[in-house]
């Protein structure tokens, strides 16, 4: 009897074990936070939305510390950030990087029981709208941060890495075999990858299908998804590609290997699809791609170079409306949800939906919108709507978009509504020129969405202080080349 009883306790042990592993890789995607907005929620309703939805790592473009601290004690691994404007004095100045890492890792590992995992260093710094400017200053900025952190005695504890964009590698065909990274920055790419390998550290990438399809139109729509039903996939040598992702992930496994470090962890640092600023942009394609996308990753179905589980953080978890749109309208609005924590569509992680952020503090149900006396041929409507779209956000209108279906005056007052809300409803932000004027009754249609913000520590103050949605630009320019030359 004893010896059943034990038995059955070992099988009970076994079954235990099976299934925290199984929990383990359904909780295995991340997701990106980012901040630049103009009414963000407070950090720690994002963190309380962080965890009622189970997401266990979150990936930071900074290491601010009211941010750091929301996610003290909070069981969430997180990836700091450092700007690409930082790397210059990092490269130079240990001292600069002994204090970067001494005020936003040592402090918060210690004081705050902030779970840092990895440290970012610079974001897209080899993108080639940089036209290069920070190619020099990565490696020895990630050097010093690496020699800072091994001086503090958490290089165990703490990676460094540097998330980069897909286009550092590319394909002379369309099959991944033939991968190797961009012949102009081959040398710099190889001291990098040296550098991480040596250390132990990941090399993190960044892979937007949605891109191919914006900058390809004959992109073929089909090989953007995980459906698995693309007609004509690439067969590489008997591996076969029936998706983008896959095809450029592989890529890059094929460049390292190639390089001597086919063995190195791959982290993907961005991935994801959003709603809106664009045809293809929209909730029901950013649902087909998320949820195809984490029905793998729950499976811990890898590609076919690299079949096993996965390290993904998702682009992005909230939308930023001070984003620039220099890359496009889409720029704003990679959330899974809204900038009020509001999930715009299904998610299905392992067992649960997505859950929307609790407690979260509106302005007074009033809009903005054109007046009912106003006239669309006035010589003061083009300079209004534009001077409005300039300060506010008018990515949801335009071809293709949410709020393509308004007419000239739905468009007018769309305008003036994002800018009145931008600025906390203040009388002076509803007032063009007997143009218009407010209302209690939502104007929003169908999937047009009027928002009203939230209340942030300026509005609470008062709402005196207009909030700067002029934020220094920061490209998140997603660039891919993997070419792609089918059809
Ligand atoms: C810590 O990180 C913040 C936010 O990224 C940055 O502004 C600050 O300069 C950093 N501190 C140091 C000492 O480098
Ligand atoms: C890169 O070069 C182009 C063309 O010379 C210029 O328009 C752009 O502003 C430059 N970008 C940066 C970040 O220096
Ligand atoms: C990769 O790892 C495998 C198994 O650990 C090993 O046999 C192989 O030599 C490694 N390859 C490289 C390039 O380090
Ligand atoms: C509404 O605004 C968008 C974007 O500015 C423009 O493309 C569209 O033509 C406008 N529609 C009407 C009916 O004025
Ligand atoms: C607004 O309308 C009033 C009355 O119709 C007119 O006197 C005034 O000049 C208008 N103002 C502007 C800026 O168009």
């Amino acid at each position: 009897m004893r010896y059943m009883g034990s038995s059955k306790q070992r099988v009970g042990f076994l079954l235990l074990l099976l299934l925290l592993i199984v929990i383990d890789c359904v909780s295995g995607v991340g997701v990106n936070w980012g901040t630049q907005a103009t009414h963000p929620l407070p950090h720690s309703t994002v963190v309380r939305l962080l965890k009622d939805n189970g997401v266990d790592k979150v990936k930071l473009f900074d290491a601010d510390s009211q941010t750091l601290k929301a996610l003290g004690n909070s069981g969430i691994q997180v990836m700091a950030g450092i700007p690409n404007e930082m790397l210059s004095t990092l490269s130079t100045d240990v001292q600069a990087a002994e204090n970067w890492v001494a005020k936003n890792v040592s402090a918060h590992l210690s004081s705050n029981a902030v779970d840092i995992r990895y440290v970012a260093v610079g974001n897209e710094p080899f993108l080639s709208t940089y036209n290069g400017t920070f190619i020099a200053t990565t490696l020895p900025a990630l050097q010093n941060i690496q020699a800072a952190l091994i001086k503090a005695g958490l290089s165990t504890q703490v990676k460094v890495t540097v998330p980069l964009n897909a286009d550092v590698y590319q394909s002379s065909t369309t099959s991944p075999s033939t991968g190797d990274f961009r012949s102009d920055i081959h040398d710099s790419m190889m001291e990098i990858v040296k550098f991480l390998s040596d250390n132990g550290a990941p090399f993190t990438v960044n892979i937007y299908p949605f891109i191919s399809l914006y900058s390809d139109p004959n992109f073929p729509i089909d090989f953007a998804f995980f459906d698995d039903n693309y007609p004509s996939p690439i067969n590489d040598n008997g591996r076969i590609y029936t998706n983008v992702f896959d095809a450029n992930y592989d890529t890059l496994v094929w460049a390292l290997q190639k390089n001597g470090y086919g063995n190195m962890t791959i982290i993907v640092g961005e991935i994801g699809w959003p709603t809106d600023g664009n045809i293809n942009a929209n909730s029901k394609n950013a649902q087909r791609f998320n949820q195809g996308f984490m029905s793998r990753i729950n499976a811990g179905k890898g590609t076919p170079m690299r079949p096993g589980p996965m390290d993904t953080y998702l682009f992005s978890l909230i939308d930023e409306d001070a984003k620039s749109i220099q890359p496009g309208n889409f720029e704003r609005h990679w959330g899974i949800f809204y900038f009020d924590g509001q999930p715009k569509y299904q998610l299905n992680r392992g067992s649960n939906g997505l859950v929307a952020a609790k407690d979260v503090h509106y302005l007074a149900k009033k809009w903005c919108v054109m007046a009912p006396s106003a006239s669309l041929d006035g010589p003061q409507v083009a300079p209004s709507v534009s001077y409005a779209c300039a300060n506010a956000d008018c990515t949801s209108l335009g071809y293709g978009t949410s709020c393509s279906n308004l007419d000239g005056i739905g468009n007018l007052s769309y305008a003036f509504n994002s800018y009145y809300q931008i600025h906390n409803q203040l009388d002076s932000a509803c007032m063009f020129p007997n143009l218009s004027t407010t209302t209690t009754k939502d104007p929003s249609v169908g999937d047009c969405q009027f928002r009203i913000m939230i209340h942030t520590l300026a509005t609470s103050a008062g709402g005196k202080r207009l909030v700067s949605i002029k934020k220094p630009v920061d490209l998140v320019v997603f660039v891919f080349t993997f070419v792609f030359t089918i059809l």
